[in-house]
């Protein structure tokens, strides 16, 4: 009984879908909290978390999930570059926010990035907000371990080797500002505090419905236009409120304001596939020439199998998980070897509960992306579900696997 309360309160305040964890990790992480702030049982627990912020506090800690890594997801970094420099030529510094920025690698991966391609010290400037306040502290020390790289190279420019950890420079630390909050809460912003760019990345994916229209309309208060938000990849933002729309042209995971595709500076798809170059607002070191910076899918021939995959993950999104399973079906015959679309293949299975299909269709996708975490999450989080945990802990040695390091100097 007291434990549904603790699960309550976690709705509440955080807004947090308890199926989105699990119930066998949520159960952990409720035992966890019971040890941490010596409560024999969830009643004293509840006793000790209500009406006092500090034990709240270090209860939330316990709650989170604070999992990323260095440069997750890269593609999304090019189309930061892309559109800093596109739509956001004569604005400086650029203000990025980062949330939730959990331990603080994606706030250090955009500044190490930006600082890469060209952009001056004073060009830009980020902040990570985080509900949690440990997650908040570990992120200020900036000490990564190496498993912090999912087994992705490490720019020795901007990452300095310390022993087992990569530290960023002097000149990364310095773009970043970290505070604790809650995005759910009216505070989280200051007054006329505002964004060109939102990382928006994994929250969604954890919170309820009511949560998520919530927590959107906040990012969407202090977006200033023209605006880009970058998703998680389970996270269509335009079915949840259709203030924001796909960006054209770029990846699947970018959103912008509608309003922007009649501007007089709307993307200049003529220049795809151009490196831009840096602006002299941006007086910077000359830039690097960076491999990663990819080009985007230019023809009509090669979009739709992205436009395919970004419709299924709407109707998902949408709850149409009928139509969504038809359009990746299709999609799959036409790209058997498709990570992502047996990535979404298995999440949207598991929306429908059918388990065992969940699981064939998640170990594909971890089959033909080896060095996709985000597929070996959602198998741990499937072998909970079926009551495995030897499966499950298995499944997580090998994503501590996946670690090996590299330097790309
Ligand atoms: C999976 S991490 C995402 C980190 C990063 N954006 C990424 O994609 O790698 C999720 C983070 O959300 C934070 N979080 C959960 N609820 C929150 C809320 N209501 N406000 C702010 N942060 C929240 C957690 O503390 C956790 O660190």
């Amino acid at each position: 009984m007291s434990r549904s309360a603790v699960i309550e309160r976690l709705r509440r305040r955080l807004g947090l879908d308890p199926e989105s964890i699990g119930e066998i990790t949520l159960n952990h992480a409720i035992d966890e909290a019971c040890a941490t702030l010596n409560c024999p049982d969830t009643a004293a627990l509840l006793q000790r978390i209500d009406g006092d912020e500090r034990e709240w506090q270090r209860f939330v800690d316990c709650m989170v999930v604070p999992e990323t890594w260095l440069y997750r997801s890269p593609e999304q970094f090019d189309d930061l570059v892309r559109f800093a420099r596109e739509q956001l030529a004569t604005r400086r510094p650029l203000r990025i926010l980062s949330m939730p920025c959990a331990t603080g690698e994606e706030a250090y991966s955009i500044a190490a990035t930006l600082l890469e391609q060209g952009f001056g010290p004073g060009a830009f400037e980020i902040l990570g907000i985080d509900v949690s306040q440990r997650a908040i502290a570990s992120a200020r020390s900036a000490r990564f371990r190496a498993s912090a790289t999912r087994g992705r190279s490490v720019d020795a420019t901007w990452f300095d080797r310390e022993g087992e950890f990569w530290v960023p420079t002097g000149a990364v630390q310095r773009s970043v500002r970290f505070r604790s909050g809650n995005l759910l809460q009216p505070d989280c912003f200051q007054p006329g505090e505002r964004f060109d760019v939102v990382f928006f990345r994994n929250l969604l994916i954890y919170l309820d419905a009511d949560a998520r229209r919530l927590a959107l309309d906040q990012i969407l208060r202090v977006l200033e236009k023209p605006g880009l938000v970058l998703a998680g990849q389970a996270e269509n933002l335009s079915a949840i409120d259709t203030r924001l729309q796909p960006l054209s042209g770029y990846g699947p995971l970018s959103f912008s304001h509608p309003a922007r595709a009649t501007d007089a500076t709307a993307p200049r798809v003529a220049n795809a596939g151009r490196t831009p170059r840096p602006t002299a607002a941006d007086s910077a070191p000359p830039a690097r020439p960076r491999e990663r910076l990819q080009p985007p899918v230019a023809t009509a021939v090669a979009q739709a199998p992205v436009d395919a995959l970004a419709q299924a993950r709407q109707a998902a999104d949408a709850g149409e998980f009928g139509r969504a399973r038809e359009l990746c079906l299709q999609l799959l015959e036409q790209q058997p070897e498709s990570a992502s679309a047996w990535l979404l293949r298995g999440l949207i299975a598991m929306a429908e509960n059918d388990l065992d299909e969940a699981e064939q269709a998640l170990v594909r996708a971890s089959y033909l992306n080896r060095d996709d975490a985000e597929s070996m999450q959602y198998r741990i989080a499937l072998a909970e579900r079926r009551g495995q945990p030897q499966e499950a802990a298995k499944l997580r040695s090998r994503m501590a696997r996946m670690t090996t390091s590299g330097v790309r100097a």
